[in-house]
């Protein structure tokens, strides 16, 4: 399916240049004008549908949709309080709520999720997470947040830490910083959570640098960006395993990196970054996380504007 950015947000790869651009200019208006924009989505309704369990994504869209004037509807835990539970369907439930609704924002527990959504509605679409797949936003939230800091998005070194198998920002960034020039990836990971052929298959095609190791300091001094990553006790089969795939950043460890490095994670942490290094200048992921807000408030105003 080809998709526009200006309408559905389903996964990185359909983000253009312009579109990234466009984005960043306004969630830098945003940023400095949040409490200016309240008519932008006056009378609209975004829609809330969680299939899964979240903090910085729910609640950055409807404080997003609320500080541009819109209202919202929210089922935060879907798979229990929605009629999903007596066995309605995906595509059964999107026919219902675009009747009730302007925009839809939907997390799911199928990688594919957004795109079935996509493929029916009638409204637009706003993938919030899908499964083991994408989650789009995250990562222009990430982009955004390394380019306020290095006022560049390309000839970067991104350490990208943690659980690659079944972590879905990561695909969603590797892919959105695919697109600039000269960017290297290291994938730190243990052997049981390797990130996915699919994207090392796509970036050997693209002649894109990557290397992989299963150990953090080895290269974290050419780091620009270092991402590290909750590892997925959801979506693991088997505890022990889950217990042998981490990986922990500290104090110690953090001598290795570079000063003018910085230090992301899309939260939530479980015990991969330790409390102390929240005092390091190369901590970035609160401020990360409040750039969620503004991003998000960018990508619903340009759709709103598209869509007139
Ligand atoms: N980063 C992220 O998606 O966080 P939530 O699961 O809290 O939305």
């Amino acid at each position: 399916m080809s998709l526009s950015p200006y309408y559905h947000v389903i996964r990185s790869q359909q983000f253009t240049l312009d579109y990234i651009e466009e984005l960043f200019d306004l969630t830098d208006f945003m940023k400095k004008n949040e409490f200016n924009v309240s008519s932008q989505l006056k009378n609209r309704i975004v829609a809330m549908l969680f299939y899964e369990p979240s903090t910085r994504t729910r609640l950055s869209f409807e404080s997003a949709a609320i500080r541009l004037g819109a209202s919202k509807i929210t089922t935060e835990n879907a798979r229990e309080f929605s009629s999903v539970s007596k066995g309605e369907t995906l595509e059964d439930t999107i026919k219902i709520v675009q009747g009730y609704s302007d925009y839809i924002v939907l997390r799911h527990f199928e990688d594919d999720s957004s795109e079935i959504a996509a493929r029916i509605s009638s409204k637009p679409i706003i993938n919030a997470g899908s499964g083991k797949g994408q989650h789009p936003t995250q990562a222009l939230l990430d982009v955004y947040t390394i380019q306020e800091n290095f006022k560049r998005l390309d000839n970067l070194c991104i350490g990208v830490v943690g659980d690659l198998l079944r972590g879905r920002t990561v695909e969603s960034l590797v892919y959105l910083l695919s697109k600039f020039k000269n960017n290297k990836f290291y994938f730190i990971s243990p052997d049981n959570s390797k990130m996915k052929d699919g994207l090392k298959k796509y970036l050997l095609e693209s002649k894109i640098d990557f290397v992989e190791s299963n150990n953090l300091e080895d290269n974290m001094s050419k780091f620009d960006v270092l991402y590290m990553t909750r590892v997925q006790k959801e979506r693991f089969d088997n505890v022990d395993d889950y217990e042998s795939a981490k990986i922990i950043l500290s104090n110690k460890n953090l001598n290795y990196l570079n000063q003018k490095s910085i230090i992301m994670h899309p939260l939530p942490r479980v015990d991969e970054i330790a409390i102390e290094v929240d005092n390091d200048k190369r901590a970035k992921y609160f401020e990360q996380a409040r750039n969620g807000l503004y991003v998000r408030m960018a990508i619903l105003s340009i759709i709103e504007r598209n869509k007139k």
